[in-house]
């Protein structure tokens, strides 16, 4: 059975307490999913390398930054710099994302690619030899708390055995809408890391929360 990984995202968190946010996925997640918006490619704003930098010095866990802005290569070397250990960007924002790629690895650090529902698969064979992991966007992005998109999961398999095809292994990693209802369909849908954000962080319980997706997780 393979280790599904569980990626909480900050997004619908209490900004004003970042310390209690983290504490409710201690112990539970693997990594920690931080949305960067630039109000161009998305239309909405969220937060830079400044609150990246503040959520580092509170975790030890590895920082997987998902960058929906518009000129991702001008800005990796400061979410490096900030603490980003995994940083993806979108396909839709370059014609080439060979030249992000090599900026991100250039830094030492993991590099993502990630598709808009939108996306056919196909657009992304050309890269799976490059990067480490493959974000599958299961909702359009801008917004937390959107319900799920599912005619965008299977990509996921269709991604996984061209990747398999070509000799490549990659963690392809599902965003958007997953909650407690869907997360069956996702995991057999071949996903191996999974972004969770208001299904924790706008739950009366988010530990408790949490704990059952991990729970899940780990005993099917
Ligand atoms: C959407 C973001 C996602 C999302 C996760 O643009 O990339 O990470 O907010 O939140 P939920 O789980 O609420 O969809
Ligand atoms: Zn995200």
């Amino acid at each position: 059975m393979r280790r599904i990984k569980l990626a909480p995202s900050l997004l619908n968190a209490d900004f004003s307490d970042l310390r209690k946010a983290l504490s409710y996925i201690d112990g539970i997640a693997d990594v920690v999913h931080l949305d960067v918006m630039d109000g161009n490619f998305v239309p909405n704003i969220t937060f830079g390398p400044l609150v990246v930098r503040a959520v580092r010095n509170i975790t030890d866990l590895p920082l997987d930054v998902h960058l929906m802005i518009a000129h991702p290569a001008e800005f990796v070397e400061d979410f490096v710099s900030a603490g980003a250990d995994w940083i993806s960007f979108h396909l839709e924002v370059t014609r080439r994302p060979e030249e992000v790629i090599e900026v991100i690895h250039g830094l030492g650090r993991r590099a993502g690619l990630v598709v808009n529902p939108q996306t056919p698969a196909p657009l992304t064979f050309d890269y799976l030899e490059l990067v480490d992991y493959l974000l599958v966007m299961t909702v359009v992005p801008g917004f937390g708390g959107q319900a799920m998109i599912p005619e965008a999961l299977p990509k996921v398999m269709e991604i996984k055995r061209e990747a398999e095809r070509r000799g490549t292994s990659l963690e392809v990693e599902v965003d958007g809408g997953v909650k407690t209802g869907n997360l069956r369909e996702v995991v057999e849908a071949g996903a191996d890391i999974v972004v969770v954000g208001s299904s924790i962080y706008a739950a009366p319980d988010p530990r408790g929360a949490a704990e059952e997706i991990r729970r899940f997780l780990d005993g099917r």
